[in-house]
């Protein structure tokens, strides 16, 4: 199916990329606290633990009080989470289109995107899927050239289609974190900023999901309009990226790259849904 313009419904349509029971997992594995040591250090029952990361969770507000006080996480989102009710704010009134490109992989899906400036049918493709294939079945009919392509991070779900869309319309302006190796693209470090395709792409680096991990800021010519943050695996609606490489950094740079945008931005992450800056300020667990 070919992709289509971001619209509010389209986001609604989309499941968080992480449950209760998987925010938990990291939070656990960043304190290295088992189940046991939790309920130990919270007082919640080791049981209701174990349902929760099981999928069934059926914590009081009490207990996600106490779990989120002895995990160093946000109260409020997890509690969220656990009603199933975690707020995903309107993430339309973009000065430009924006496509997220969903894509299987593996036992999950994960997002690239397309923003266009115009109607020329041109655009930005940011992060490129796992591969060619996968890309070309998303693919918007109304994108039929690319201005350049920049990459959040070197993983396969996230850049093994980058050589094919560069083939593919011939695109000679790729970026790719500073440091990073890749078969193609130059490196962008923080706060570099390239103009293309009509608009403004800026670069955070951004390591913890791994050590090499950029988001890119993009805005258009208006000032004031809203913009758009491209997060990779640094944050997501409800939670953030597996802190493979440092759960400290990774943190760090949530905060920091969510309070450096306006709180209207848009957030479109590696996976799950659209949110904005203000919204994972307020509410994700990971910001606390
Ligand atoms: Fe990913």
């Amino acid at each position: 199916m070919a992709g289509r313009p971001q619209t509010l419904s389209h986001t609604l349509q989309i499941p968080l990329e992480d449950e209760l029971g998987d925010v938990l997992e990291k939070a656990m594995s960043c304190a290295g606290l088992s189940p046991e040591a939790l309920a130990e250090k919270s007082g919640v029952p080791v049981e209701g633990i174990l349902d929760a990361i099981d999928y069934r969770p059926e914590l009081s507000p009490a207990d996600c009080g106490r779990l989120a006080a002895a995990l160093g996480l946000n109260e409020v989102g997890l509690c969220a989470l656990a009603t199933g009710k975690y707020p995903l704010p309107d993430s339309e009134g973009l000065p430009f289109q924006v496509w997220p490109l969903r894509m299987a992989h593996g036992i999950g899906v994960v997002n690239a995107y397309i923003v266009a400036a115009g109607d020329a049918g041109r655009g930005l493709l940011f992060d490129a899927g796992p591969g060619a294939e996968a890309l070309e079945s998303v693919w918007p009919r109304e994108i039929r050239g690319i201005d350049g392509i920049f990459i959040t991070h070197i993983e396969a779900e996230h850049a093994g289609g980058l050589c094919g869309a560069a083939d593919r319309f011939g695109v000679t302006d790729a970026f790719i974190p500073s440091g990073a190796r890749a078969p193609l693209g130059r490196p962008m470090g923080e706060r570099e900023t390239i103009a293309a395709g009509g608009l403004e792409v800026t670069a955070f680096r951004t390591p913890g999901h791994c050590a090499l991990h950029n988001c890119y800021h993009i805005r258009s010519a208006v000032p004031s309009a809203r913009s758009l943050l491209v997060s990779g695996d640094l944050v997501f609606a409800g939670s953030a990226g597996g802190p493979y490489y440092c759960q400290r950094q990774l943190r760090a740079h949530l905060r920091r790259v969510l309070l450096a945008v306006p709180a209207d931005t848009v957030v479109a992450p590696g996976h799950g849904p659209m949110t904005t800056a203000g919204n994972e300020l307020r509410f994700n667990p990971f910001v606390s």
